[in-house]
């Protein structure tokens, strides 16, 4: 079978007040009155014989009311206590399905256009993970951005895999020429990824397994899991295997990891911006800017944020902040 993996299990710090603890940055639904959650299931509608979404104790009830926006009703659920990043996610997945099944691992936090391309894509990438290739999907860059990870490519071919490199190194790739940002979906059989899980992390591997075997229905337990390294399936996997190969894609692609690029996607649909490069999101109230350049207000009921757009990256120290202090 093919199975649809969603991975939800992100906090979304980054977007702070538009993402909070109680609904993470997937679940906000400003993206043409939709989430992102709710178009990754629309977006891979009919791709797959299941779906399997790997999330948390704090989101599947948002999850599920997403699905049921969607009309979508056979999916199954993987609920996580104590969130051990991508490895373990995707292992979860893994260990739910048969070693032959091939998986198509999404996360559910992007925006993809050009719908025709993609499952071209998608198709393509099943074809190799047939082959028993752990397959990856490899976009153009138009920046050097620290926070992606790039595939050096040769054709389908991956001559290397760097998980977040640092600006001088992003830089160097781009000159290059032949490097690919890795979109962060993924297709490959089961059984070859924790094969591949297990060589290169085996205490991922065991304690994932351990956890998995003793779970309560849907749910993991919080101390086996709490158990289990932290390491992301980049690091943890696709910088060291072998297997690995790439469908170079053309679809329209963006993470909706920051306020960056959220500035971009209303800037392109048209929400208004002022001639500094000012923008308001989240109310209606007339603001005004004065002496102030690429700066953002984002308002939530009640929290509101001014930010400087160059600073972006750093609203996730502002949510881990506010955690510690509630
Ligand atoms: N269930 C579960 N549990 N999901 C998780 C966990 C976890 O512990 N941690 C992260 N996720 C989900 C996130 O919600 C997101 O949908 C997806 O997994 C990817 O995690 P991110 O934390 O957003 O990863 P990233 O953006 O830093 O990097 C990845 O994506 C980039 C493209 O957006 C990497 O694959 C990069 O190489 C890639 O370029
Ligand atoms: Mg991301």
């Amino acid at each position: 079978a093919t199975i649809h993996v969603i991975l939800s299990g992100g906090v979304g710090s980054r977007l702070w007040p538009l993402s909070r603890k109680s609904r993470p940055k997937q679940y906000i639904p400003i993206f043409d009155q939709k989430t992102l959650f709710q178009k990754t299931v629309e977006r891979n509608q009919g791709l797959c014989d299941r779906l399997i979404i790997v999330g948390n104790k704090n989101n599947y009830l948002l999850s599920r009311e997403a699905i049921k926006k969607v009309g979508k009703q056979d999916f199954e659920e993987i609920i996580e206590a104590c969130p051990r990043n991508t490895a373990a996610a995707i292992a979860f997945a893994a260990l739910a399905a048969k070693s032959e099944d091939i998986l198509f691992v999404t996360p559910s936090d992007h925006l993809i256009e050009n719908g025709d391309h993609y499952k071209e894509c998608v198709h393509r990438a099943m074809e190799l993970a047939g082959e028993g290739y752990i397959v990856t999907f490899g976009l153009e860059p138009d920046h050097p951005d620290t926070g992606f990870g790039y595939i050096e490519a040769k054709g389908e071919d991956v001559l290397g895999f760097r998980e977040k490199p640092n600006l001088d190194t992003a830089e160097k790739f781009l000159k290059k020429g032949n490097f690919l940002w890795n979109s962060g979906m993924f297709c490959f059989k089961a059984g070859v990824f924790l094969e591949e899980l297990r060589l290169y992390q085996p205490d991922i591997f065991h304690k994932a397994e351990i956890a998995f075997k003793a779970k309560n229905e849907i749910f993991l337990d919080n101390e086996l899991s709490c158990e289990i390294p932290s390491v992301s399936v980049d690091y943890a996997v696709m910088e060291r295997t072998t297997k690995i190969k790439v469908v170079p894609s053309h679809f329209e692609w963006s993470d909706m990891g920051s306020f960056d690029s959220i500035f971009n996607y209303f800037k392109k649909k048209g929400h208004p911006i002022d001639e500094k490069g000012n923008m308001v999101i989240g109310t209606d109230i007339h603001t005004e800017f004065l002496g102030l350049k690429n700066a953002m207000v984002i308002a939530s009921p009640d929290a509101l944020l001014i930010l400087q757009r160059e600073k972006a990256q750093d609203v996730k120290k502002i949510f881990e902040r506010l955690s510690t202090e509630n």
